[in-house]
């Protein structure tokens, strides 16, 4: 069987496209899932793809990936910033995690600069927009490979 990879995607994200483009660039959501669709195949694995503006629904999905055990790939958007029960999600479920951002969160406001779930990780990108995703699906595949 194939290794299962959750792709999770927080709040707002669902608006990329006609959010801020001068900060998160011109493509979609669904651009961003067919770039790693493209990246899922060329490395062997499955995807599940998801996006929510709901805390619990993340939370509940983090423990969906760890009875499954997928790898995952999340960019908790404002929530990576706010959100104790998503780091005590991972941290209970866990899974092998890579976070992703498609800005670079140290370059912007402060309260952008501490993550919740970067103690987490096996590693974090930011700064590199969607293509952001393709080398965090990689690495994480990788990386998870390799132990
Ligand atoms: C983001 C950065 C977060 O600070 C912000 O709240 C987002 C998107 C990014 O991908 O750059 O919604 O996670």
């Amino acid at each position: 069987m194939k290794q299962l990879v959750f792709i999770l995607n927080g709040p707002n994200l669902n608006m990329l496209g006609k959010r801020e483009p001068g900060i998160y660039g011109g493509d979609t959501l669904e651009d961003i899932e067919a770039l790693c669709r493209a990246e899922a195949e060329a490395l062997g694995v499955d995807i599940e793809f998801r996006q929510s503006n709901h805390e619990g629904d993340l939370v509940e999905w983090v423990q969906e990936a760890g009875g499954r055990k997928a790898l995952v790939l999340i960019n908790p958007a404002a929530y990576t910033h706010t959100s104790i029960a998503l780091h005590d999600a991972l941290r209970a479920a866990a899974v092998t995690v890579v976070e992703v951002h498609i800005s670079n969160i140290h370059a912007r406001e402060p309260f952008r600069h501490h993550s919740y779930v970067s103690s987490l990780a096996k590693g974090v990108i930011c700064g590199f927009g969607i293509e952001g995703y393709a080398m965090g699906l990689r690495a994480l595949v990788k990386s998870a490979q390799a132990q």
